[in-house]
């Protein structure tokens, strides 16, 4: 039997803190311990089929591996399909407007189904949930969901799973806290060559149109050597790229000085023996400084690669963002990274149309995407997001114009990777294999700098580090073969 593993007590005042209680810990696996017998009485003819869906970012996709973990430990056997499935969990985004959307659509999608199986159990979490006016219409609007849990409780998820099932009345668990650090859930891992490894949690920034300050809690960190030590296990159990979560790494133990920051983080991990690549995310501008860069520029196994989100280019915009930077401090970022590291990949977040935003001042952020050249974006219309403070912002361009701003800038990014990924013609570049391409005989994998490339290659090669040279370009995806 698994027994969970209590996280090692450090002397680190300062993120013992926010740590889950051994007792606690100890009372979730005792719930998990009877839900697994009553389960194996419910279904004597095999394991009942959990159902978990993760939509948004690689944080909430590292707490469905947790959650599916906790599942696997109470007796759940995991399927792929909603559709004859005994609990359907679904581990939501709140990021924009459109993840919500999706969710009601699914969430609707399910009643039928429901109805053919009335056992079935329908759960939801995440950081959606985490806020109260969409927890009041989920318990208003869909009696036929089960369970409702938010961010700072996924830990309780066996005794939210207990009553639910021994009790038959609905769960609606959505605590406000801080924020707190589990450690030692037991974790599903979905990859076995990639690996998510939150170091910390939160975030404390307050972007004027950002809803994760409030649906996440503060920034939290983990302890160093704990990471650290997770890191050595997964590179021992042969994973290749590891990439360290937080919504803004840049500020990694920010209260324990330079001894525990990320850079020192990023040292410790690089420092690990085995063949492997070091990620991360997100980084945020106003933290960023050349310290870091120096020690990716140093660091041999810190992919070349920095999402470095600039959301816009003009600083009046900015300034509204809240972001703390400006263009030119963005820019002198930039100059210096490329200066110790100049083969680096540089990707971005950007929103288009944030309240009162001028096609003026859009076009500084057109401008400021010419200098920089970014390998790829991520581009996004302003979603106006409730409790945050540009919610209430005016905001008086239709959504066509905006809509045209947003094609303009994904037209001219289209053009600048079109450039760079030309410019890889002939050269030869370390790549993780990761899947089959859509092309029969073909293989998909990614550069150091997130480049994806696709060559010639049978399956086993999946999961291992190979050396292709690129052959042809497309604008976002290069073609290669294998050299040895
Ligand atoms: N509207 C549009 N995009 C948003 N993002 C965050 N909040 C919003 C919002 N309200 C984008 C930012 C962030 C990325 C994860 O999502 O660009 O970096
Ligand atoms: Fe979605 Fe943001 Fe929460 Fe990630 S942190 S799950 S992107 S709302």
């Amino acid at each position: 039997m698994f027994t969970w593993r209590i996280a090692a007590l450090s002397d680190k005042e300062n993120n013992l803190k926010f740590l889950v209680s051994e007792e606690e810990l100890r009372r979730q696996e005792e719930y998990s311990d009877l839900v697994r017998t009553v389960l194996s009485s419910r279904y004597p003819l095999g394991k009942p089929k959990a159902f978990v869906h993760t939509y948004g970012c690689q944080g909430n996709v590292a707490d469905g591996e947790r959650i599916e973990g906790m599942l696997v430990n109470m007796g759940y056997e995991l399927t792929q399909e909603a559709d004859g499935a005994d609990l359907v969990l679904y581990n939501t985004c709140a990021i924009r407007e459109h993840a919500e959307d999706r969710v009601f659509g699914n969430l609707g999608a399910l009643k039928p189904i429901k109805k053919k199986n009335p056992d079935m159990i329908i759960a939801l979490c995440g950081c959606m949930m985490q806020q109260k006016h969409i927890a009041d219409r989920i318990y208003k609007s869909f009696p036929y969901v089960d369970l409702l849990f938010g961010t700072h409780v996924i830990h309780k998820l066996p005794e939210l799973m207990y009553r639910t099932i021994c009790t038959g009345r609905r769960v609606f668990d959505i605590t406000d806290s801080d924020g707190s650090i589990a450690e030692g859930l037991p974790i599903h891992r979905d990859g076995s060559f990639k690996a998510w490894l939150p170091i910390m949690y939160g975030c404390n920034n307050f972007c004027s149109y950002c809803i994760v300050p409030y649906v996440r809690g503060r920034e939290r960190s983990r302890d160093f050597d704990t990471v650290v030590s997770e890191a050595k296990s997964l590179v021992e159990q042969g994973y290749k790229e590891i990439t360290l979560l937080g919504q803004n790494v840049n500020s990694y133990n920010r209260e324990l000085g330079s001894e525990y920051g990320f850079p020192a983080l990023l040292r410790a991990i690089n420092a690990i023996d085995g063949d492997f690549i070091i990620r991360f995310m997100t980084s945020n501008p106003k933290d960023c400084t050349k310290e870091l860069l120096d020690t990716m520029a140093d660091c041999e196994k810190v992919a070349k690669h920095l999402h470095l989100p600039v959301q816009s280019g003009n600083s009046r915009v900015l300034k509204a963002m809240n972001r703390k930077y400006d263009r030119e401090k963005y820019l002198s970022l930039i100059e210096y990274a490329y200066s110790v590291m100049p083969e680096l990949s540089i990707t971005s977040d950007i929103i288009v149309g944030f309240p009162g935003e001028t096609y003026e001042e859009f076009k500084d952020t057109l401008s400021l995407v010419e200098k920089v050249r970014y390998t790829s974006l991520y581009t996004f219309i302003f979603s106006a997001r409730k409790g945050t403070r540009a919610y209430d912002m005016e905001d008086p361009v239709p959504r066509e114009e905006k809509g045209r701003w947003f094609r303009e800038l994904t037209d001219l990014q289209e053009k600048i990777a079109g450039e760079r990924t030309a410019q890889m013609k002939g050269r030869v570049y370390r790549v993780l294999c990761e899947e089959k391409a859509k092309k029969e005989g073909m293989i998909s994998g990614r550069t150091q700098g997130n480049v994806i490339v696709e060559f010639p290659a049978d399956e086993s090669v999946i999961g291992t580090f190979q050396n292709v040279k690129v052959t042809d370009c497309r604008t976002w995806i290069v073609n290669g073969e294998l050299v040895k």
